[in-house]
């Protein structure tokens, strides 16, 4: 089924956050090192960023590495090094052409000097983009952001800044990494997981949940338009009736 023509162009979520399982199971069904599940869901990558851009869709978060990540083999992590920075080289220009901001969740700065370096340019290069916003979530890790949001909080009140009363729900956000962006709409799990690996814990509150068998390379942008259907016949109520 064609789910493009289906979709509600008035009702598309604000702010859809995926975590991309299932690469290393893509691979071993046939036969190929994991490493191949990461390259072909680079690819997926590409194709969605692109799918998002066409929907408006205004944030477009991205678990790309772990906190936790870091326990995989070197060699694996190498890949994954060498895809992103692929990724960045590879498409960067057209990132720009389209009026996309970059924004990284996380403390990229304990990947290689060369990732940093790349990473850094594209942050400054997209830097006054708004058409939509790519957030690349890179040794990223929830629980993290939150209690950097809370250091944050005791620092500002610390220099005098804001005073406690200043911090309410609303307030927190601005010491999140997503600052400024809307809390997330639609949380996209495929390969079967049902879980959130520690994924924007604070921004997921009231969004909805969209579970897949599908593995990540082979998420195309038919299932995407699936996943945003399936969201649009949700009935959200935010705690109301
Ligand atoms: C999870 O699959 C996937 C990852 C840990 C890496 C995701 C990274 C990419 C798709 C490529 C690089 C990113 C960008 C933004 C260009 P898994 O390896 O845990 O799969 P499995 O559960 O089947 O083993």
């Amino acid at each position: 089924m064609n789910y493009y023509d289906k979709l509600d162009f008035e009702n598309i979520p604000s702010h859809i956050g995926i975590i991309m399982d299932g690469n290393g199971r893509w691979a071993k069904k046939r036969n190929l090192p994991r490493t191949f599940g990461h390259k072909e869901g680079t690819k997926r990558v590409i194709d969605i960023v692109e799918t998002a851009y066409k929907l408006n869709i205004k944030s477009l978060t991205l678990y790309a590495f772990s906190t936790e990540n870091w326990k995989r083999p070197e060699d694996e992590i190498s890949k994954l090094m060498d895809l992103l920075a692929y990724y960045i080289k590879n498409q960067l220009e057209k990132i720009i052409k389209n009026n996309i901001k970059i924004n990284v969740l996380g403390d990229y700065t304990k990947f290689p000097s060369s990732i940093v370096k790349l990473i850094d340019n594209a942050l400054q290069r997209t830097e006054s983009n708004d058409k939509m916003i790519l957030n690349i979530a890179l040794n990223y890790g929830g629980q993290t952001e939150i209690v950097d949001a809370t250091k944050k909080i005791v620092k500002d009140i610390g220099d005098n800044k804001i005073s406690i009363d200043d911090i309410n729900t609303e307030t927190f956000k601005d010491y999140l990494y997503t600052k400024g962006q809307s809390d997330l709409d639609l949380l996209i799990r495929p390969s079967g997981e049902f879980r959130v690996s520690n994924f924007l814990l604070y921004q997921l509150a009231y969004s909805e949940f969209y579970f897949s068998d599908i593995l990540w390379p082979d998420f195309n942008e038919n299932e995407f338009y699936k996943a945003i259907y399936d969201y649009q016949n949700r009935n959200r109520r935010f705690g109301g009736l």
